[in-house]
């Protein structure tokens, strides 16, 4: 600190000020020094440095100033020591006040510049997700069926050998268990089990009829597993959709007039459908449902003349297994077959999917490459 800047720290005896114009210049001299600093009072902190420094209670220069110059002023003095004093004060108040409104000013007019958003910059491109083509074919289908009265159950993933296979009439020892070899848990010791993946969604037919009585119509959605191994068409967890109608006067014709409907409506109207005998445990009598080629027209000759590759020249494509509900199976529900019939189907969707979309591996599905992904948006 300088001699100039003490001088509020002596009396004014000792500065030898003993006149009201040398008061003036003292106090002249005091202001034009707060003015300076006043100045450089631009952050927060300053500011605080400031006021502490001039109005500061103990220490402040204004309560030094009272204590050294007004206090032990000659009563000649003291009048003027004290109306200067004041104004210094008042003046000293207002330019702080003054500061602090410009300081918080400032501080805001920062932040904004900082959150500023500048609208001529490009934009942050985010990609947008998509349903999966599996989930865009459930869909489809299932809003087919809406269409004509059916509607959503679900069951679980985890199932008993008993809904599975027996209540579907697929007793132990069947060899239709083979095809559909599965994955057991390991459960604790002692656990109620065996449990299993189930291989089909056809074990919710059973769960459906248990809880409802007729008339039934539902299509069942879901994830299915089987021991198989992978290659271009075959997946060791796939998806199905079941499909199961019964009431008290459903006819063969109701079924393949059903399954018409979906099939046209998937594929579109110019493909015919026609069904040929199969096996399966739970319906009687059980058929394979095929479609007119999608991709050579039922010709069975591709674009070029030759053989049709996708039909193999016979204009037919297996699409999937169905048949009537077999009386055996109402047995195990309570419902009785003398009063109700109706109708099942299984559709495997993966392979649809790849029939549809022209996908020659199924494996392109679980893969997770966006190349492939970005294709069904
Ligand atoms: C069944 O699963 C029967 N539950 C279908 C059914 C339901 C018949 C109701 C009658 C009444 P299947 O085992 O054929 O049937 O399988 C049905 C479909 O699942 C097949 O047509 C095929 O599209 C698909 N599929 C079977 N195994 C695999 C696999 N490993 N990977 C991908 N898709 C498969």
């Amino acid at each position: 600190m300088s001699t100039s800047e003490l001088k509020h720290t002596q009396t004014l005896a000792t500065l030898g000020t003993s006149s009201a114009e040398q008061v003036h210049a003292l106090f002249a001299e005091l202001r034009k020094r707060f003015d300076a600093e006043a100045a450089g009072a631009t952050d927060e902190n300053s500011w605080k440095a400031l006021r502490e420094g001039w109005l500061g209670r103990k220490s402040g220069v204004l309560t030094l100033v009272t204590d050294h110059w007004l206090k032990p002023a000659t009563p000649e003095l003291k009048r003027t020591v004290g109306a200067s004093l004041n104004e210094l004060r008042a003046h000293v108040d207002a330019q702080i006040e003054m500061r602090r409104v410009a300081v918080e000013a400032g501080a805001e007019a920062a932040a904004s510049a900082k959150d500023r958003v500048d609208l001529s910059l490009p934009g942050v491109l985010r990609p947008v997700g998509t349903h999966h083509l599996i989930r865009q074919v459930f869909q489809e289908i299932e809003d087919i069926f809406f269409s004509i009265g059916f509607s959503v159950v679900e069951g679980p993933e985890i199932e008993t050998p008993y809904y599975n296979f027996e209540a579907l009439n697929i007793p132990e020892h069947h060899p239709v268990r083979d095809d559909m070899d599965t994955f057991y848990l390991e459960l604790p010791k002692g656990a109620p089990g065996p449990l299993l993946l189930r291989t089909h969604t056809s074990p919710v037919q059973i769960h459906t009829m248990e809880k409802r009585e007729p008339p039934v119509r539902v299509i069942v959605p879901g994830k299915v597993y089987r021991r198989d191994n992978p290659d271009a068409t075959h997946s060791f967890m796939f998806h199905q959709i079941e499909g199961l109608a019964v009431d008290s006067d459903i006819t063969f014709c109701d079924f393949t007039g059903t399954i018409d409907y979906f099939v046209k409506q998937f594929f579109g109207e110019g493909v015919t459908t026609r069904f040929r005998p199969s096996y399966f445990p739970f319906t009687e009598p059980s058929v394979e449902f095929d479609a007119s080629c999608v991709f050579c027209g039922g010709r069975g000759t591709g674009k070029t003349g030759g053989t049709c590759g996708k039909c193999k020249g016979s204009g037919w494509i297996e699409l999937f297994g169905a048949g009537m509900v077999d009386p055996a199976v109402y047995g195990f529900v309570n419902y009785d077959p003398k009063k109700v019939s109706g109708f099942a189907f299984g559709i495997g969707i993966d392979r649809l999917a790849m029939l549809k979309y022209g996908i020659d591996d199924i494996q392109a599905f679980f893969q997770n490459d966006v190349r492939f992904l970005r294709q069904f948006p």
